[in-house]
């Protein structure tokens, strides 16, 4: 039977970092389904879904996380009805700028920002500037594909005029560019799919699922995955080292 790793840590601290875990990606679903189950319209849960955000950040903050990223709106998002468009980008804008103010945080954008027009763009790069210096990184990804996001890579080195390329000039020209690949991507809201996050940075990243809508979800179970993180084997296409 393969020897777990970890098996004796207790401490979430301490398995943070032990494990190594320096990332960990969040695909917030559920909120939705979450509303419609109380009767309550999608938008409701949206809210309820913010203010979970909020709390999430400040817990991994405080369990030694340095980078989290989180999927908020993707590209495909915009196929819903615009009432509800309209709403998620109004509180996703309205939560970002109170988190500057409640937390020591930095904030990227990553996904297609200038596709959804000036003004939000122009907001989003002033949170991003106000957070410069934060001591831990929160990546919000918004209009965020991760097909898109490798196209527009490459054809930003198209434009600079490269003939040929290589994985770290990719993986250095997404908007991730300066963030370490996730660890871990949770997924909450029960579905067993990535939905377009992160497809390259992917690559190697543990994946831990959640039945749990977002709005439900909070600091036990941040442990509970934290801990499941802590006793898998990462081999990386190698062998490991307590068995080789
Ligand atoms: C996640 O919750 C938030 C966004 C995708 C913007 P959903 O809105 O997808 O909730 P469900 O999956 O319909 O319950
Ligand atoms: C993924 O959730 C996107 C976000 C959480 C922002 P979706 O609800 O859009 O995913 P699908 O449609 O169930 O795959
Ligand atoms: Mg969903």
């Amino acid at each position: 039977m393969r020897k777990k790793r970890q098996t004796e840590i207790t401490d979430v601290k301490e398995a943070v970092k032990k494990s190594g875990l320096r990332h960990i990606a969040f695909i917030m679903d559920g909120n939705g389904r979450w509303a419609r189950k109380r009767g309550m319209p999608r938008e409701f849960g949206h809210i309820a879904g913010c203010n979970v955000m909020k709390k999430i950040v400040r817990y991994c903050r405080d369990i030694g996380i340095g980078t989290y990223t989180i999927y908020a709106f993707s590209t495909e998002n915009i196929k819903r009805p615009a009432h509800e468009v309209e709403a998620i980008f109004k509180l996703l804008v309205k939560t970002v700028a109170e988190a500057r103010d409640e937390e020591n945080v930095e904030f990227r954008f990553i996904g297609n920002i200038d596709a959804l027009g000036e003004s939000i763009a122009e907001r989003c790069h002033e949170l991003e500037r106000e957070s410069t210096g934060g001591n831990v990184r929160l990546n919000i990804a918004f209009n965020y594909g991760g097909r898109d996001e490798i196209v527009r890579a490459v054809n930003g080195l198209i434009a600079e005029g490269r003939g040929s390329i290589t994985e770290q000039d990719i993986s250095a020209s997404l908007d991730t560019g300066d963030s370490p690949d996730p660890d871990m991507i949770i997924r909450t809201g029960n579905e067993l799919r990535l939905s377009n996050f992160l497809l390259w940075q992917s690559a190697y990243s543990e994946l831990y699922f959640s039945d749990k809508m977002w709005p439900d979800f909070g600091p036990e179970d941040v442990d509970k995955a934290v801990f499941e993180f802590a006793s898998r084997s990462r081999r990386w296409g190698g062998v490991d080292e307590t068995e080789a």
